[in-house]
């Protein structure tokens, strides 16, 4: 089951409202990238290799802007994913203004935020489109809107691989945990770790799921409980400091999340709470699995001290549902992610392989092996 969670639909970027789930279903169509970008910001869509697209997507409305600005006989759109681009009068466009406006666009996407990967490297390809096209419009037009959609088309197959590369670990009748949201929602394609609980329940495979409710924003109990009912699959929702209870009892088989970023020791950033769970799994003996796409590696980084993780508001942890839960005068540590240390990880999970036991020499080689790395 793909949920639609971003697209580029007749010149506006249409989202599916995160924060309003599991209440509302509501698609909102964006116009403008400051839009978007503060609708990133606010987890409105959220989810690492989602807000890689949506970002491409975003570069891609400030070029249709521009095209746009001041024309009276225009069309009233020129890109549409799924439609060839409407032709435009070309008369009069500064090719080298417009690419230069469109590279400040990247650089306020990559201003949103700052700890998953697959964001900058939506935005280095998009980079690439604009700076190889020189200061041709048309050429500008053919290769950024190409860039963007082919980032999205990507994230579909990429997930599908995931899903089958992973599902070979799972077996009939196991209990996995998962924490956040590493669906659809959080990739805008198929997901990761839940495309793997997907794949296996495709298979015939009977898998229960549990998921924490990842406090302060709910991803889990909102879209993943969302995502998995939808999808038929069994889930049941806990409170994130009921897990260690559920290990103790023996009732989990496995863990199973994706990442924001993994770098080249296997250290990883995911959701805060993934470290709780990854020292559960040693202390009970319970396999620890991360599924994530080769966009989320950043092999530029040694190990997982230099990651940047995200401080968000504190007033998200001192309320609930908009009701005040902790006085004024308290402070609140509110860090979106934590990192977990390869040593924790059973295996990575990526769409050319499954990475056992990761660590530098094994990345490298499967990177290699997958033409990310010189092998
Ligand atoms: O703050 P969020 O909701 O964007 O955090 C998302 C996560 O931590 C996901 O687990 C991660 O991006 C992997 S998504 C396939």
């Amino acid at each position: 089951m793909i949920v639609r969670t971003v697209d580029y639909i007749k010149g506006k970027v249409v989202i599916l409202d995160q924060i309003l789930l599991p209440t509302e279903e509501k698609y909102v169509e964006i116009g403008y990238p400051e839009e978007l970008a503060a609708a990133i910001r606010i987890l409105r869509v959220r989810g690492a290799p989602a807000i890689g697209v949506a970002a491409a997507h975003g570069v891609l409305l400030a070029l249709e802007n521009e095209i746009l600005a001041g024309r009276k006989d225009a069309p009233d759109h020129i890109f549409d994913h799924g439609s060839d681009a409407a032709g435009f009068d070309i008369e009069g466009l500064d090719g080298a203004a417009i690419a230069a406006k469109l590279l400040e666009t990247a650089d306020m996407f990559a201003a949103t935020r700052p700890t998953a990967v697959n964001l900058f490297w939506a935005l280095e390809r998009m980079r690439k489109a604009i700076e190889r096209s020189g200061s041709d419009i048309a050429l500008l037009a053919e290769n950024v809107s190409a860039e963007a959609f082919a980032i999205h088309d990507g994230e579909l197959e990429t997930d599908h691989r995931i899903g089958e590369n992973g599902a070979v670990l799972l077996r009939d009748g196991m209990t996995v945990l998962t924490h956040c949201n590493a669906g659809g929602l959080a990739t805008a394609g198929y997901g990761t770790a839940l495309a793997v609980i997907k794949t296996a329940h495709e298979q015939g495979k009977r898998i229960s799921v549990y998921a924490c409710e990842t406090r302060p924003l709910l991803q889990g109990a909102r879209l993943t409980a969302w995502e998995l009912t939808r999808a038929g699959i069994d889930v049941t929702v806990l409170c994130d400091n009921a897990a260690a209870s559920l290990f103790a009892a023996g009732r989990i088989d496995a863990v199973m999340t994706g990442a924001d970023r993994i770098v080249t020791n296997g250290d990883l950033a995911n959701k805060i709470g993934t470290l709780g769970l990854a020292v559960l799994c040693g202390k009970y003996g319970v396999p620890m699995y991360i599924a994530a796409p080769w966009s989320t590696f950043d092999l530029s980084i040694e190990d997982g001290s230099s990651i940047p993780i995200e401080e968000r508001d504190p007033g998200e942890v001192k309320s609930f549902a908009g009701v005040k839960t902790a006085p004024d005068e308290a402070r609140a540590y509110n860090p979106a992610f934590d990192v977990t240390p390869a040593g924790f990880l059973t295996a990575i999970i990526t769409e050319t392989c499954v990475i056992e036991s990761p660590d530098a020499k094994k990345i490298s080689a499967a990177a290699g092996k997958a033409g990310i790395l010189p092998a």
